[in-house]
């Protein structure tokens, strides 16, 4: 697991063949904590050139924030905000620690995270391992506040009052994120996903809204949802969504998607039979359907962050396509290393030259408008006033 690329630089090629089987030997989790503190340590900008300028085409505001990049590395990575500077410098446009929950947790016994070499994916059900909230928070304080870093929320194992936990998060983390992720979505804590529900997530997102406006006014509030979900389900979060939409403030995005608990046929690993979320490149077409999808039910006035199995920048710019105003990827980067984050840059400002986008945000829903691209409608700002496509 890590960023089995970490060591690929042309600075030390002698030690990459040496390091990188070393790696892949290691325990998935081991090989991720060794690319975390490489990363923690400075060592970042050995493993991947040092990034170039964003070209302008690349830039969006979204809820009055500017991203340099529409890309980032998903949740999960840094789950105790460890680095997201390091990732910020890596090239990502924003940086998002979590999940983390109130209290520190262990999450599930080892082994529990799954690298299937064959299929590109991993499965994990690593069960919110989280330092807890005040870590993620000393570590947020001590951090310069430059470039945006969001912070994804979920809950404690044994808490009993879920929506407490998440109004807890909020109200702690306040000032300190630059936006907020309401995990209901990871298949790994029993009973997680049933908070998607219509009526509970409503509830859960009204007390969010709320707490917000006192904790943390402005700051965005963005729910994670899962790719498991059948149609109604569908219809049912985006209509939660547009519905608290309505009001002076409500939600300012979704968040597509988390790991699935699907087994699509074809997979070909040794451990794709282990219990968890799949994730990499299994996901990306599921994914970026219902991606579709929700940015039709919303009508493309809420922003989506598009994530899952996006390894190459024609699978980025097919999520911005589908609807997403940002991206984000976990599991190519394990295979790929950090340097795919500048290849995805890069190769997207060039799809955007193609096919005659002036913008990202011009890009953002192509597909489901006739219009050629020229006259395509603009990105949405961030909240329902925004014309919809
Ligand atoms: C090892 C691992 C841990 C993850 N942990 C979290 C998490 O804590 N919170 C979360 O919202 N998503 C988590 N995810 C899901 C990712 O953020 C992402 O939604 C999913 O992996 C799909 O993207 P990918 O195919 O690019 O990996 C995790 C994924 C992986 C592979």
């Amino acid at each position: 697991m890590g960023f089995e690329g970490l060591v690929a630089p042309a600075r030390v090629p002698d030690l990459y063949p040496l390091i990188r089987p070393l790696l892949r030997a290691l325990p998935a989790e081991a090989a991720h904590r060794l690319t975390v503190n490489a990363l923690a340590a400075g060592l970042g900008s050995v493993a991947a050139p040092r990034p170039e300028p964003d070209p302008p085409s690349l830039g969006q505001t979204l809820w009055g924030r500017h991203f340099p990049n529409p890309v980032g590395v998903a949740a999960g990575f840094d789950k105790d905000a460890e680095v997201p500077d390091a990732l910020l410098r890596l090239g990502c446009g924003f940086a998002e620690t979590g999940t983390v929950t109130p209290r520190p947790q262990k999450g599930n016994a080892k082994p529990r995270l799954f690298r299937l070499y064959q299929d590109d994916a991993v499965i994990n059900r690593l069960g919110f391992n989280s330092r807890g909230l005040e870590t993620t928070l000393a570590r947020l304080r001590a951090r310069p506040r430059v470039g945006i870093v969001g912070v994804n929320l979920g809950k404690n194992r044994d808490s009993t009052d879920a929506a407490a936990d998440y109004v807890d998060g909020v109200r702690r983390a306040g000032a300190l994120a630059d936006y907020f992720v309401i995990n209901v979505s990871s298949p790994n804590t029993s009973g997680l996903r049933d908070l998607q529900r219509r009526d509970i997530l409503a509830d859960l997102l009204r007390r969010l809204v709320e707490a917000r406006d006192e904790a943390a006014a402005g700051t965005p509030l963005l729910v994670k949802i899962a790719p498991d979900l059948d149609q109604a389900e569908r219809a049912d979060i985006a209509g939660v969504v547009v519905e608290q939409n309505r009001g002076p403030s409500g939600i300012d995005g979704i968040v597509v998607a988390n790991t699935t608990v699907a087994r699509p046929a074809g997979l070909r690993s040794r451990s794709a039979g282990e219990a968890g979320g799949l994730s990499g490149k299994p996901l990306f077409a599921p994914s970026t359907v219902l991606l579709g999808e929700i940015y039709r039910l919303t009508g493309g006035a809420v922003p989506l962050v598009g994530v899952g199995g996006i390894a190459s920048a024609e699978d980025a710019y097919a999520k911005i396509r589908a609807g997403a105003s940002l991206v984000q990827l976990y599991t190519a980067l394990v295979f790929q290393g950090p340097g795919l984050i500048g290849l995805i840059r890069r190769g997207l400002a060039e799809l955007l030259r193609r096919d005659g986008f002036a913008t990202i945000g011009a890009a953002v829903g192509a597909d489901h408008r006739c219009a050629a691209p020229e006259r395509a409608a603009q990105p949405t700002a961030g909240r329902l006033e925004a014309a919809p496509p």
